[in-house]
């Protein structure tokens, strides 16, 4: 369903961020960070010094909180006891199908059994170390695997879930998947919504749903001010914006050079539905819109 499944995607090089990279974002953005996601848009269980990166942003910068977004197919014990060791906050596992064929079939070359061994790990773990930590469940809806997400809880109830979020999948643009009409599906989502809640609430677990039927991913006024104001996406190849040169000028001065203040008090005084049209034109992070 992402940008990994585009032909142009795939025949790219993959890179590695480097770890002096790493320490050099770090030091520009993480003592401003409240937050910190490893590995959104590729995986993170694939850098060899994923502890280690771990560990700057919790214990040298602290950053209050900080997790992973993973497929798990890699997130072994030893894995995982060196992430909690290192101050890992939550892992977020992505999957899409709750049934073997459906799971396997939307994220290949995934394997089920793998994922429920990374989720008995990251249970066992739960038990037996006296670190706390949240597991979050990332489930994007489409037309292949919207009917049997009601069935989660059938599949994997017996793990530890702190948060279940499920949203319905975006255009990222040329990707295999290109089935995204949930129309047909709205009101058996609905319901499905509803058993959701009622097995998240049974169970204590945070349900992250929006509304099926609500217009989720266009954008609306408040997620077109904030998330530029919060968010702050680094890859090997880009740090926040196109043209900060980053590995020479810092955080601040790039800010004071660019106006960003002035922009950002500009932005508040901008028409809702120019923003609106704003952020649908523009780059989507996969974030939720905010109301
Ligand atoms: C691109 S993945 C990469 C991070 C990591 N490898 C993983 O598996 O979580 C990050 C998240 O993007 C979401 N995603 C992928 N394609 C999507 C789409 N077309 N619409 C909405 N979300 C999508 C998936 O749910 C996944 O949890």
């Amino acid at each position: 369903m992402c940008h990994f499944s585009s032909p142009e995607y795939a025949g790219k090089k993959r890179e590695i961020m480097p770890l002096a990279d790493y320490e050099r974002i770090a030091s520009l953005l993480f003592k401003k960070s409240l937050q910190l996601v490893l590995g959104c848009s590729a995986e993170p269980t694939l850098h060899p010094q994923l502890p280690r990166m771990v560990e700057i942003a919790k214990r040298l910068h602290k950053v209050p909180f900080v997790g992973i977004a993973t497929n798990a197919q890699l997130l072994t014990e030893s894995l995982a006891e060196k992430l909690l060791e290192a101050g890992l906050d939550e892992f977020t596992v992505s999957m899409h199908g709750v049934e073997k064929e459906t799971y396997e079939r939307l994220q290949p070359p995934a394997s089920y059994e793998k994922l429920h061994r990374a989720l008995a790990v990251l249970t066992d773990l739960a038990a037996k170390s006296d670190r706390s930590f949240k597991v979050r469940i990332n489930y994007t809806v489409n037309p292949s695997n919207q009917a049997q997400l009601v069935d989660f809880f059938q599949h994997f109830g017996q793990y530890k879930i702190d948060l279940l979020q499920v949203r319905k999948i975006f255009d990222l643009g040329n990707t295999v998947y290109q089935d995204r009409d949930l129309a047909p599906f709205l009101q058996s989502l609905s319901r499905t919504r509803a058993v959701l809640q009622e097995n998240c609430h049974a169970r204590k677990t945070t349900l992250l749903c929006p509304p099926f039927e609500s217009e989720t991913g266009k954008g609306t006024p408040a997620s077109a001010i904030l998330l530029p104001l919060v968010l702050r996406y680094a890859s090997p190849e880009i740090v926040w914006k196109r043209d900060f040169p980053w590995r020479t000028e810092s955080y601040e001065a790039y800010c004071k050079r660019t106006g960003w203040r002035r922009s950002v008090l500009a932005m508040a005084r901008r028409k809702s539905s120019d923003l609106v049209r704003e952020i649908e034109n523009g780059e989507r992070s996969l974030g939720y819109d905010v109301d």
